[in-house]
């Protein structure tokens, strides 16, 4: 099997010249996926975080990685620019200003075509990829080309947007069609999975029709094309469903139960001052994150007497990330200034009401931190799973604690049983903030129970396993009617054996 991703499980920022230092990435996917991946045969293809020729990094928990090479432009236009200039602010309901630049867009369309060679290049005949997240949307249909023997599954980690706000995409077909290359897509929620088909109607250029549902989980969309040689109809299909992301739920219980991790928990509430209650915020520092939105409300509530200064922390923890876009320095600089402005009107000498750090935590370091919080803020204004929620409940072993969730992170579909909040609306997330802060010990525990349960019921692993059996199911019952086509001659042969349910290749046109 062959994992795609734009990041590799670990990374290397370091500027300059200096002797590579590896680190692992940050974010979900990544976290996720380390969990699951740990098979000698499998190899991850991505980049290494650094612009230019860096060597691939050893093999991670056995898996081979291989480096697909950036140089800076493509860093400035692939990354920074289409990926997180154009298609992040415009997944996320146009949090920030999407910008339509054509440069940007034939350097994303370059990028996506280096992915697609260098994972066919390294794929063995009849392999399952599993493409991932929004930098890489031409790669299903860049490597279908390439290699009509592979299965191929892609898997969106954001939001995909609504109908009215793709629509804006200069590119919006080319997209899709890049996309439905895939056998199966994977979003991460229902609302997502409704809205890609909508925009396929409106917007895919083919002849389409969805079927009905075969089973709860997937939805299957048929396109009829005129084939390029002979004119004929001809008919793919490919399959579309909602596959939320989890957590190593067990990891992050044994982690928060060793002694050390009490120990430091209890150590950082005294060295906060022992407050009443501790809120905590943990987020890259991201204008999609509400940040702004759940720090106005926190000055609201000590300003109106409801949370007392002298009693309540807010320690938040914001993780640096794509520093070189403009809008995301300037929100950074708009966190830091309100920091700034809540202490300078309620901290007193020596004890600040927001604790504010800007750098990565080791995961020892953060479940000691969870453990500490009473109350853990996700404000997000838009997020396609948020996992932070469902480590701070793997790791709540003591029942305790209570989770401010927003309505628009994906995580709200399954943990119903927390304090739920629409950030937008000021009131609300004052109210819901302040409700969760008082809430009882017994009221925060019945809570936690299922939220507890909801986690430990499908975790990363189950994400992962339900995904590739799905594919390789669809994809055994495309092969048995139609076939997909063979590798071709030079394509790696098979070091191990087929991955189950792959078929035997057959000649196909789709
Ligand atoms: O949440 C989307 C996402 O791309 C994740 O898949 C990833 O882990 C995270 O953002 C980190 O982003 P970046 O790779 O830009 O630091």
């Amino acid at each position: 099997m062959v994992i795609v991703a734009n990041r590799l499980p670990v990374h290397c920022a370091d500027p300059g010249s200096g002797p590579v230092r590896w680190h692992p990435s940050p974010g979900g996917l990544a976290s996720a996926l380390r969990s699951v991946v740990q098979d000698p045969r499998m190899v991850w293809v991505g980049w290494t975080g650094r612009a230019g020729p860096v060597r691939s990094p050893l093999p991670v928990d056995g898996v081979t990685l291989a480096a697909v090479p950036l140089d800076s432009v493509d860093v400035q236009d692939y990354y920074n620019g289409f990926s997180n200039g154009t298609l992040w602010p415009l997944y996320h309901d146009i949090a920030a200003r999407p910008d339509y630049d054509d440069r940007w867009w034939s350097r994303y369309a370059a990028v996506n075509e280096r992915f697609a060679s260098a994972t066919s290049e390294c794929a063995a005949p009849h392999a399952t990829v599993w493409i991932h997240d929004y930098h890489l949307q031409l790669v299903p249909a860049l490597l279908r080309a390439r290699r009509p023997d592979l299965t191929i599954g892609f898997f969106s980690h954001i939001p995909f947007p609504p109908r009215d706000l793709f629509a804006q995409l200069p590119w919006r077909e080319e997209i899709l069609q890049g996309i439905l290359g895939a056998d199966l897509v994977g979003f991460q929620r229902h609302c997502d999975v409704e809205k890609f088909i909508r925009s396929c109607w409106d917007f895919s250029c083919r002849t389409i029709s969805v079927l009905p549902t075969v089973s709860g989980q997937t939805r299957t969309l048929r396109f009829i094309d005129a084939d390029a040689g002979s004119g004929e109809s001809v008919s793919t299909e490919v399959r579309v469903g909602a596959f939320p992301i989890s957590i190593d739920f067990a990891l992050f219980g044994r982690r928060s139960q060793q002694r050390e991790t009490r120990t430091r928990a209890q150590r950082t509430r005294d060295l906060l001052g022992s407050p009443t209650t501790v809120l905590l915020g943990v987020d890259r520092l991201d204008y999609t994150k509400g940040i702004l939105h759940r720090l106005k409300a926190f000055e609201e509530l000590l300003a109106c007497g409801d949370l007392d200064p002298d009693r309540t922390v807010l320690v938040q923890v914001a993780v640096p990330s794509r520093d070189r876009i403009p809008d995301y320095r300037t929100h950074a600089e708009q966190v830091a200034a309100m920091v700034g402005r809540i202490n300078g009107t309620h901290a007193t000498a020596g004890h600040p009401v927001v604790h504010y750090t800007q750098r990565q935590h080791s995961p020892a370091e953060l479940t000691a931190l969870y453990l500490a919080a009473d109350v853990l803020l996700v404000t997000s204004l838009r997020d396609g799973m948020n996992l932070v929620a469902k480590e701070y409940v793997a790791s709540r072993h003591d029942e305790q604690g209570a989770l401010v969730l927003s309505e628009f992170a994906g995580a709200a579909d399954e943990l119903t049983a927390a304090y739920l909040v629409n950030p937008h609306d000021l009131q609300d997330l004052r109210r819901t903030i302040h409700q969760a802060a008082t809430s009882s010990v017994a009221e925060r525990r019945r809570r936690m129970r299922i939220l507890r349960q909801q986690v430990r019921s499908h975790t990363a692993h189950d994400w992962a396993t339900e995904f590739l059996d799905t594919l390789r199911s669809v994809r055994g019952s495309t092969c048995s009617s139609s076939g997909r086509g063979q590798p071709p001659s030079n394509a790696v042969p098979s070091s191990g054996s087929l991955p189950t349910g792959s078929c035997p290749a057959a000649s196909v046109t789709i």
